[in-house]
């Protein structure tokens, strides 16, 4: 048996593979960031091959700096950046389009012409998603309906679909292996989350031929192994899956019903395990597929945030108001507070709760005596005030008030958001002190499927406490900050 496991965290802007030991621990890692596509206003895309050769440029570097033969490696986990299609012709190996990815609203009118054909709760009451150019659904019917003769190569069989987990598989197999899991089936608004099947109505609807479609597998199991040409001469066994929010909740041990976490990445993405039980939201939440595990599967509510850590990164990219994200937190730590200022970073529309596509950014609140710190602190805070929406109604939905709500990623470093995002939601934040929890998530499940680790137990034994934040804001200034951003929210809205 190899000594590590190998997990490749195919995200939104980069590539990463980490090495994981027995203990959960962080051996090595390699990052590669590729590049954004923006074609059209509201479009993003990938060049899915530019993604493939990624992902083998930092599995070489990762295993070479760390000094670690590729037959040291019991198995590899694939974890990714959920609902981005590619669609490739399988007789050439080759995309016939770039990969459009979850942020992407050129499917915007496929999904208006959906609903205003009334197939919102048909759609809702299948996939436990609504209709929304975020999943990957009208993506596909987007690439047959625009490249030119995609739709008869599709009629032909001669078409695969794939997230980028499929993609991956099935150029890491040289081929051999057109697969998915359970959680990444589950955000595709094609899959039938309740019967556990792809759904022939929703197919019909969409015009979406079944042969595209890859075989769908628990997310702990093996599902190929390595082709000796694409892996070093090895064939090690690819042995777990999950898209990356429901491996950041397997990493962050979030197994007992009622135990959620919040992954503050691009976006901000907010799981609660409902367990066996599926739970259907009635205030704006998806109901998803956690994942596929010792021959069952387990369900998440989950709250998806398109902008967050994004909303940084254009403070420092777009407005030029600092050198690194880092930097924010003393921006952040200078004033009291925004002094009224609130930003409301609906970049690409908002999500959960609202789903309101057209709604764009805005600022409220400027006074003659705002200044950088305001401003930068405003858009930090965002990130809280958007997490509090998430959780009021998770809250809701799921009649489970939260005891702690586990974070991680990027902006966990910043320790004022934590600090505020404790305040907000009147909730302890505890940071793991492992914070690549996506990863190890994937980690986890590839090492359960090969007896790397034992069991659940096993894991949640590993998950231990970097930081915690306590709450210490009084009720009545909780509630005039979230009263405040609650009107500069609505204010942004267009009530389609
Ligand atoms: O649903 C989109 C999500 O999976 C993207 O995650 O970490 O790449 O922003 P991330």
């Amino acid at each position: 048996m190899g000594k590590y496991i190998l997990s490749i965290d195919q995200g939104t802007t980069s590539s990463r593979a980490i090495l994981f030991n027995k203990q959960g621990e962080i051996v090595h890692s390699a990052q590669k960031e590729f590049t954004q596509h923006f074609p059209n206003p509201g479009w993003v895309e990938h060049n899915a091959n530019e993604i493939l050769g990624s992902v083998l440029a930092v599995i070489a570097s990762c295993l070479s700096e760390a000094d670690v033969s590729p037959e040291m490696v019991a198995a590899i986990g694939i974890t990714n950046q959920r609902e981005t299609t590619v669609v490739w012709n399988k007789e050439t190996g080759n995309p016939i389009y770039n990969a459009i990815v979850w942020q992407s609203r050129q499917t915007n009118d496929i999904c208006e012409e959906l609903k205003s054909n009334g197939y919102n709760e048909l759609f809702r009451s299948k996939t436990g998603l609504l209709i929304d150019a975020y999943f990957s659904g009208t993506k596909v019917k987007w690439i047959l309906d625009n490249v030119d003769g995609a739709r008869e190569l599709a009629n032909e069989g001669k078409l695969l679909f794939g997230t980028i987990d499929t993609w991956l598989i099935w150029k890491l197999s040289g081929g051999k292996a057109h697969v998915t899991d359970y959680s990444n089936a589950s955000r595709t608004l094609m899959y039938n989350i309740y019967e556990l099947k792809w759904d022939e109505e929703l197919l019909s609807i969409l015009d979406i031929p079944t042969s595209m479609l890859p075989e769908v597998c628990p997310s702990s199991t093996v599902y190929a192994t390595t082709d000796k040409e694409h892996f070093f001469g090895q064939e090690v066994p690819i042995a777990g899956v999950a898209g990356d929010q429901q491996a950041a909740l397997f990493g962050q041990a979030c197994f007992e019903k009622g135990m959620a976490k919040n992954t503050y990445g691009t976006g901000c993405f907010m799981l609660m395990n409902t367990g066996e039980k599926p739970v259907k939201s009635v205030h704006g939440l998806l109901t998803t597929l956690a994942w596929g595990l010792n021959g069952k599967v387990e369900y998440a509510l989950e709250g998806s945030i398109f902008v967050a850590g994004s909303a940084i990164q254009w403070l420092r990219d777009g407005l030029r108001m600092f050198n690194n994200a880092a930097d924010s937190e003393q921006y952040c730590r200078r004033v009291d507070s925004t002094d009224g200022v609130y930003v409301v970073p609906a970049f690409v529309g908002l999500g959960t709760p609202y789903w309101d596509s057209e709604a764009r950014g805005a600022i409220f609140g400027l006074t003659r005596g705002t200044t950088k710190d305001h401003f930068v602190r405003a858009t930090v805070e965002s990130l809280a005030y958007q997490t509090k929406a998430v959780l009021d109604a998770m809250e809701k939905d799921s009649g489970i008030s939260l005891k702690t709500l586990r974070a991680d990623g990027g902006a966990v470093k910043n320790s004022f958001l934590m600090e505020f995002q404790s305040d907000i939601l009147n909730v302890p934040v505890e940071v793991p002190k492992v914070n690549e929890t996506t990863a190890l998530g994937a980690a986890y499940l590839a090492g359960l499927a090969v007896g790397f680790w034992e069991s659940q137990e096993e894991i949640a034994s590993q998950w231990a406490i970097d930081q915690s934040y306590e709450p210490k804001m009084d009720e009545a200034k909780r509630k005039e900050l979230v009263d405040g951003w609650e009107r500069a929210v609505a204010s942004t809205r267009t009530y389609k």
